[in-house]
């Protein structure tokens, strides 16, 4: 179980982390951060000063707004908070700019600055060494009393998951086992993917006393982005399985830096893991169901990023990342249609995984940023992704293919 909520915020257990979000708060030069003390001197509790004020004012207008129309002269504060009703008044404005009525609306230096991202945010994903590892979730498998349609049951399959060591692509890891389906967990990190395989099966024996078959699951190293280490990984899944049904691909990873000054090498970093190693695995996995003549699934995991553009921090190659990753599904969706292999992405919201819980817990005026903006108020736990990526997965999906699934909380519908 991970901590509790932040700043008053209520998260149930489990809460908190998002990885891939990989953090180190960092100024810029002409930025003057309020610092938190810690080593190193360049990590800092971000802008803490400017995302309090923030959240102070986003809290007034929505009191002021489930009020009454918001009087924009009243005080110092409700003239701040002006301008994120202005925006929506201004639709019904003419199109030509008048200055007096933008004054008058309390447009201004403020206008749009909730919707801005700020470049003083900048994010280095973490050393391995630094990357917190993380438990099963506990209970989600239950003695399966619960009926459900047998078309979920993912028994029979073998799914390989990249990136599954850890965040998100353990927990799915997790709801494919719980499924019945055996796993090949496929990471940089092979030590930690062991640990977590035999977790799971361990996992699985204690949720299902007297199961006649435990569901294996295999630990595999990779470097997704290289196509080498991707064709001898494969092959190595395909030798101690003999096959492959399904594929999840959660290898992936953001940083913050502004676009002017984002390093070209780690934008190639970020491309290659996140896309070429999404496509690389796509196509081996496909190529070996097309020989062996069987239908399969393959999910990718995308993110809201690929669709909206976040706010405050900045992360312009990783948007645009997830944003192929996207269209990829589509489009392999139809290129593969005939031949049985459906692609679908899932695309997650904010989710709290063990790394992104510590990042808030650092820095919990990001936490409070980031829920402000979504509509059923919390981040998502990685085991909101569990139903959700054994339904694709499964034949309860065999008429899904090329979508879109959204998994936020609501934040890309507003
Ligand atoms: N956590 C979120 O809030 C969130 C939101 C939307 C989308 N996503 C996406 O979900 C996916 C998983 O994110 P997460 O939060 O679980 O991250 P995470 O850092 O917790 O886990 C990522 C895993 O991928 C592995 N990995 C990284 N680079 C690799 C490489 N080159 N080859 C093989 N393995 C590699 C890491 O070792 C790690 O085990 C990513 O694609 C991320 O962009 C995450």
């Amino acid at each position: 179980m991970y901590g509790s909520g932040h700043g008053g915020q209520c998260y149930s257990p489990g809460e908190c982390g998002v990885a891939g979000l990989a953090i180190a708060i960092k100024t810029i030069p002409g930025h003057i951060p309020k610092g938190n003390g810690r080593k190193g001197g360049d990590i800092i509790k971000l802008n803490e000063p400017t995302i309090m004020f923030k959240n102070t004012l986003l809290k007034q207008a929505s009191r002021v707004a489930a009020s009454t129309r918001p009087s924009f002269t009243s005080s110092a504060a409700s003239r701040s908070v002006a301008p994120a009703f202005a925006q929506r008044y201004l639709h019904a404005t003419p199109a030509l700019r008048d200055e007096k009525h933008d004054e008058e609306q309390g447009a201004g230096e403020h206008s749009g600055q909730f919707a801005r991202t700020d470049e003083s945010i900048q994010v280095d994903y973490p050393d391995e060494k630094d990357m917190p590892s993380s438990k099963p979730v506990q209970g989600r498998g239950g003695f399966h009393f619960k009926r459900t349609l047998a078309s979920f049951s993912l028994e029979g399959n073998v799914g390989l998951v990249t990136g599954g060591a850890r965040g998100l692509g353990l927990v799915m890891s997790q709801a494919m086992v719980i499924s019945g389906a055996d796993v090949a967990i496929v990471d940089l990190n092979k030590e930690e993917a062991q640990k977590q395989a035999e977790l799971l099966m361990q996992s699985f024996r204690d949720e299902n006393p007297g199961a006649e078959s435990v569901p294996n699951v295999t630990a595999h190293y990779a470097d997704v982005s290289n196509p080498d280490s991707v064709s001898a990984v494969i092959q190595e899944v395909i030798d101690q399985h003999g096959k492959i049904d399904n594929l999840v691909t959660s290898a992936g990873f953001t940083e913050n830096f502004d676009a002017i000054n984002y390093p070209y090498d780690r934008i190639k970093k970020l491309w290659g893991v996140n896309v070429d190693g999404t496509y690389l695995f796509a196509t081996g996995v496909a190529k070996h169901l097309m020989e062996r003549d069987a239908k399969g699934s393959i999910v990718f995991i995308g993110s809201m990023s690929g669709a909206i553009v976040n706010v405050p921090q900045p992360q312009a190659p990783y948007n645009a990342a997830k944003a192929a990753v996207r269209h990829l599904a589509a489009s392999l969706a139809v290129e593969w249609a005939h031949k049985g292999i459906r692609v679908n992405c899932i695309s997650p919201g904010y989710m709290l995984t063990a790394l992104t819980k510590k990042i808030l817990d650092d820095n919990p005026e990001l936490a409070q940023k980031w829920t402000s903006l979504i509509p059923q108020g919390k981040m998502g736990q990685p085991e909101d992704l569990m139903g959700a990526v054994v339904f694709l997965l499964s034949d309860a999906a065999g008429y899904v293919t090329g979508a879109e699934f959204r998994v936020d909380g609501g934040y890309t519908v507003t």
